[in-house]
């Protein structure tokens, strides 16, 4: 028999991706997604969808219970730019969600959880480059300050309570299927569109801001693998590192411009140039490696090939 899965916030940047790969790989049916509001038409014509909203315990155990849920990945958050502009909302969406399948779990009621964490768990305090799994953190931003506690409490559940949840510090994501959804760095999504569009980009992050970032099948399959890794593999329960490529504006620009070499970027820094400051240039994710075998696929020219080709 196949298991049941709950993705909640599945309509978001990494939601589709997700449900669409799930729905692959163990059968449209026995994924479901949910959301407060409903996705884009292939998500909603692919499966079963609930609306639910995150922050309401009883309602998603009637969903756990009804569909006889097992697995569950929590995708709903507020991201980090959005999230200086609503500290309160931001911190209620994201610890409340985390604390109710955090529960569910202690419970019983659910098997395993997956709850992604952030590169935004570091600070301006942090090494820059290079940055290791165990090192000075010290958030700055209210996201980050939720996702290092998310950290700390997942890790406490596992310890005192046996819960299975599964976590890695996703870098800025690149997607062409689905918008992001208020992020430090959403740039590298829309660069491309603009690209394409207008021939030109204005840039709210200087041009040599070095960020971790990572294509979105990349990121999939790393969410997909490490719940598929057995558990005694999973030896880090806050939350793992993990890396692909690092670059900044002027690099993304450049490598567009070999496809588009008419395109244009220019600069305007606005409050998000002081956030990406606080956060690593790159990242050291050696324990994902060793633990459960990442490895990642996209570099750079690969990522911007297959943005520019599917945009189109
Ligand atoms: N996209 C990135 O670059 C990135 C990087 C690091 C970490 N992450 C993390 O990955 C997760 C998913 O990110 P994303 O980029 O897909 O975000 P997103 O903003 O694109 O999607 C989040 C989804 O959650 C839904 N949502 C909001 N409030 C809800 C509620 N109360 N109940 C149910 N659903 C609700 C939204 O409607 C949206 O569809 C988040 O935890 C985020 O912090 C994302």
């Amino acid at each position: 028999m196949q298991k049941s899965i709950l993705i909640i916030g599945a309509c978001g940047q990494i939601g589709t991706e997700l449900t669409f790969a799930l729905r692959e790989k163990h059968g449209n049916e026995n994924v479901i997604a949910s959301d407060i509001r409903e996705g884009n038409a292939d998500l909603m014509a692919s499966g079963p969808f609930e609306i639910l909203d995150a922050t309401n315990y009883e309602a998603i155990e009637n969903v756990v219970m009804h569909y006889e849920i097992e697995e569950v990945y929590l995708m709903a958050a507020m991201l980090s730019a959005t999230a200086e502009k609503f500290p309160m909302r931001a911190w209620n969406l994201n610890m409340n969600s985390l604390f109710n399948v955090l529960n569910l779990a202690k419970e019983k009621k659910i098997s395993k959880l997956f709850w992604p964490s952030s590169i935004a768990v570091f600070g301006p305090n942090t090494p820059k480059d290079d940055t290791a799994q165990n090192t000075i953190m010290e958030p700055s931003t209210v996201y980050g300050i939720s996702k290092q506690s998310g950290e700390r409490w997942c890790e406490y559940y596992f310890n005192k309570f046996g819960v299975d949840v599964r976590s890695v510090r996703y870098p800025g994501l690149i997607s062409w299927k689905t918008l992001p959804g208020g992020g430090t760095t959403d740039y590298a999504v829309e660069i491309y569109h603009k690209a394409l569009e207008e021939k030109q980009y204005s840039c709210f992050l200087k041009e040599d801001t070095l960020l971790p970032m990572m294509f979105m099948d990349d990121a999939i399959r790393a969410t997909i693998d490490i719940m598929e890794t057995p558990a005694e593999k999973i030896k880090i329960r806050s939350s793992y590192n993990l890396a692909a490529m690092s670059f900044n504006p002027s690099q993304i620009a450049k490598s567009i411009q070999q496809h588009i070499p008419e395109f244009k970027i220019s600069y305007a820094p606005d409050f998000r140039q002081q956030i990406a400051d606080s956060w690593p240039s790159s990242i050291n994710d050696s324990e994902a490696q060793e633990d459960w075998g990442w490895k990642p696929a996209f570099d750079l020219e690969k990522t911007t090939h297959e943005m520019l080709k599917n945009l189109k």
